[in-house]
């Protein structure tokens, strides 16, 4: 059976589950996320990038053009459908293409160059899944478009560094680095290279021997043992980088140098995407190597011409979120959750219901979290709800204490109650939570225009 009827099989038995490689986010989950997506805003804003979300789906144009019909992306991994007028439609596989597609849609060129922007998305690519590789996956990435030097190379490495020192996994990854020329020196390359292979065409894998015909460079990176013996004897790229190319590249490397940020340079790094130009890097998982690889990115000199816009230089990075949560967890990193609750409220009667639902709000508002249970459960069923939740204290409101205007509140740990009286409920409530774990919120400053 292929792999495809195994598939089709285990769908028809599961029809009520998630499709193979696409999976929920459950709230254990979500505080990775909440904490990763804390960290990007924080040092973005730092940094002075602004958040753009670019569309879940675009015309398939978008993403053909910019990365490369010859790409596995384009060729195998995209989820593409015709809309009701016939129009060819895809989900964002990646987001440079979109991101610069709003750039020259928006006239980003009249603002002050280079526009800086990071994006925090789902992406989606039919590819096998396995462990960090799905089919619905998050990245966060950043573009820097409209300014060339190769300090803002080593600049979005630093930022990307200055991240996952904040996440706790730098220490676990590995920076690899490389040129890969511009269009006119690595075209003298892909001569030399594919003319090194003439005679060795049956040594190759099958994708490789396609690659050597349709896209020679990622002969370079390909992961099957016959395939890399001879890339390692292959004429090496930076060998026919032209002056400039030298030249660029050197900078960055001095620049990075500056950060003092490790790097590896990888003459066999190429990308798996074809608008690159120059710098190209990865961040991997020392332990795995290019398996998985957390993030990657480069220059991208020649898309903005490419999708229709001025010649303009730019550089950027995505990172897999799920990699980088698995990394996190094989670190055992704990992150900080804010889903404690402090308090549960349990009544009985109706009056006591009534008195409880305006209680309940006045102790969110300041700043405490509250659940209750306003449903018919008897006291016993409550407080064994209560325990469920892990509520440090329980207020207790029954029809003598409404009648006496008094509430119960009870420690959940030591197993002891006492009785307050109401008014005063909401301040010993948060005299026992402690002013500094309240859970406050501010939507900030409105200024009304
Ligand atoms: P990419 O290398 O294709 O680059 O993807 C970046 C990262 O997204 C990967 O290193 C990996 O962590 C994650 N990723 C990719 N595919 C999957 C998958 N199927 N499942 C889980 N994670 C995945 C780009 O996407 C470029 N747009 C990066 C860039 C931005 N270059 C310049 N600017």
């Amino acid at each position: 059976m292929s792999d495809d009827q195994t598939e089709q099989k285990k769908q028809k038995l599961n029809r009520l589950q998630t499709p193979l490689g696409v999976f929920d986010i459950l709230p254990e989950d979500h505080l990775y996320y909440t904490h990763i997506k804390k960290v990007v805003r924080h040092r973005c804003r730092q940094s002075g990038f602004r958040r753009i979300t670019t569309p879940i789906f675009e015309f398939t144009d978008v993403f053909q053009r910019s990365i490369g019909d010859a790409t596995d992306i384009v060729q195998k991994e995209m989820y593409t459908f015709s809309d009701r007028k016939d129009r060819s439609l895809t989900l964002k596989p990646e987001g440079t293409a979109g991101v610069v597609r709003a750039y020259l849609q928006h006239g980003m060129k009249e603002l002050p160059q280079p526009v800086e922007l990071y994006y925090i998305e789902p992406h989606f690519r039919y590819d096998r899944p396995q462990k960090g590789r799905y089919r619905q996956f998050w990245q966060f990435g950043f573009e820097v478009i409209g300014e060339l030097d190769p300090a803002l190379d080593a600049q979005i490495i630093q930022l990307s560094h200055k991240i996952f020192e904040d996440l706790g996994i730098a220490h676990m990854l590995s920076l690899q680095i490389n040129s890969i020329g511009c269009p006119i020196c690595r075209e003298e390359y892909i001569t030399q290279l594919q003319n090194y292979y003439v005679g060795k065409e049956r040594s190759l894998c099958e994708i490789c021997r396609e690659r050597l015909v349709k896209n020679p460079l990622r002969l370079l990176d390909c992961k099957e043992e016959d395939c890399q013996i001879l890339a390692q004897l292959a004429p090496k790229l930076n060998m026919y980088l032209c002056k400039e190319c030298k030249e660029f590249h050197a900078k960055v490397l001095e620049f990075l140098e500056a950060t003092g940020i490790e790097y590896q340079k990888n003459d066999k790094l190429v990308r798996g995407l074809d608008y690159y130009t120059r710098t190209v890097f990865e961040f991997w998982d020392k332990s795995e190597g290019a398996q998985n690889s957390v993030g990657g990115g480069g220059r991208y000199d020649g898309l903005i011409e490419l999708m229709g816009g001025a010649s303009t230089p730019a550089v950027g990075v995505a990172f897999g979120m799920e990699r980088i949560i698995l990394n996190m967890k094989k670190e055992k990193i704990e992150v900080p959750s804010k889903d404690d609750l402090h308090i549960f409220v349990a009544q009985l009667g109706d009056e006591a219901k009534k008195t409880c639902l305006n209680l309940i709000w006045e102790l969110r508002e300041r700043g405490v979290k509250t659940v209750g249970a306003l449903g018919k459960g008897s006291m016993k069923a409550q407080l064994r709800l209560a325990d469920k939740f892990k509520v440090p204290y329980t207020l207790i409101l029954g029809i003598t204490e409404v009648r006496e205007n008094t509430i119960i509140i009870r420690d959940m740990a030591k197993g002891q109650q006492k009785i307050v009286s109401f008014d005063t409920v909401i301040d010993e409530v948060v005299n026992l939570i402690g002013e500094k774990n309240l859970d406050k919120y501010s939507p900030g400053e409105v200024v009304y225009g």
